[in-house]
């Protein structure tokens, strides 16, 4: 292929595996691979069966002729892990760009008040679940072909992008669950980059801001005053808030393009790295 058909070409031709991708954030990536050229793309969770097939629909709405599969999987599970990513090379032949999204917010308390299994549950499925998965794409990519790049860019075997938060480079009482695992998907994405670079596997994470999301609607709810949320009355109050630092509220595509984006080959020298998503929230000294 030459260089001015990459150019005109979709973005992000390939097959894309995707965790947490019935719903959220997980299917806006989803939709957005689709809309850029993806033909094949992997929804991996662990909700039911109307969950996977709403998500599925939303994709293939694109009407791209992008064939979706669902996979049932527990990313805390090393062996659903593995059997979720041979099912998709199984279906596809290859995983050009993953995005590991399955998460959880977990308890929104204050440390004295929260439960020690649940507190690690959050590491469990926020921090160990990305692991694994990073673990076995990593395998998988690194005994691929490339991708088509343009010439004298080097080869993409593979793009993995790991879920991280703003939460990875700052934190809120009642977070310390959600904080800690954010800061380790950081660590663990700088970690894994460096090793797989040489191998032709770019890694790299994104921290998004605010998007009212399932994961915060179900847990916002139930905060207490005093914890991140700042003495509201209970969570929801707080989303104006949270919003106003963000600048606006933000819809769920915004977070789907930056991922593909980061994840195509002319990305290439971008490794290693957190790539914040939030209107600003963070650099908003002023206003919080
Ligand atoms: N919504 C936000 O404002 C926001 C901000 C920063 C980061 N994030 C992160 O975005 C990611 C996606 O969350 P979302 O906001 O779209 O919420 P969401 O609840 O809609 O999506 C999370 C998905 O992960 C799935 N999941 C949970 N546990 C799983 C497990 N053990 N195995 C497989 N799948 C599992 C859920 O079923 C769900 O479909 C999470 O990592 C979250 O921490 C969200």
């Amino acid at each position: 292929m030459t260089s001015s058909q990459l150019r005109s070409g979709p973005i992000a031709p390939g097959i894309a595996f995707i965790t947490g991708g019935a719903r959220g954030l997980g299917n806006a990536i989803a939709v957005s691979f689709a809309r850029e050229g993806a033909t094949g793309i992997a929804l991996v969770d662990v909700l039911d069966a109307a969950a996977f097939e709403e998500g599925k629909a939303a994709v293939e709405a694109c009407g791209t002729g992008v064939r979706v599969i669902t996979i049932h999987c527990d990313v805390t599970k090393e062996s659903e892990v593995e059997a979720a990513i041979a099912q998709t090379v199984k279906e596809f032949g290859r995983i050009d760009y993953a995005a590991n999204f399955a998460g959880v917010a977990g308890p929104l308390t204050a440390v004295v008040d929260t439960d020690t299994a649940a507190w690690k549950r959050v590491i469990e499925v926020n921090a160990v679940g990305v692991w694994l998965c990073m673990k076995h794409e990593m395998k998988q990519m690194m005994k691929q072909d490339s991708l088509a790049v343009e010439k004298g860019r080097v080869d993409q075997r593979g793009s993995i992008v790991n879920c991280a938060s703003v939460n990875s480079i700052q934190s809120g009482a009642g977070s310390s669950g959600y904080t800690a695992a954010k800061h380790a998907v950081l660590g663990m994405t700088k970690a894994g980059a460096l090793e797989a670079r040489s191998q032709g596997v770019r890694i790299n994470c994104v921290s998004p801001g605010f998007l009212r999301t399932k994961l915060l609607e179900e847990e916002m709810t139930k905060v207490a005053k005093g914890t991140m949320l700042g003495g509201a009355e209970d969570g929801t109050a707080a989303w104006g808030k949270f919003e106003a630092r963000q600048g606006r509220e933000a819809s769920f595509d915004e977070v789907g393009d930056v991922v593909v984006l980061l994840s195509t080959p002319r990305m290439s020298l971008v490794c290693g790295h957190n790539l914040v998503i939030d209107g600003g929230f963070t650099v908003n000294e002023m206003d919080s």
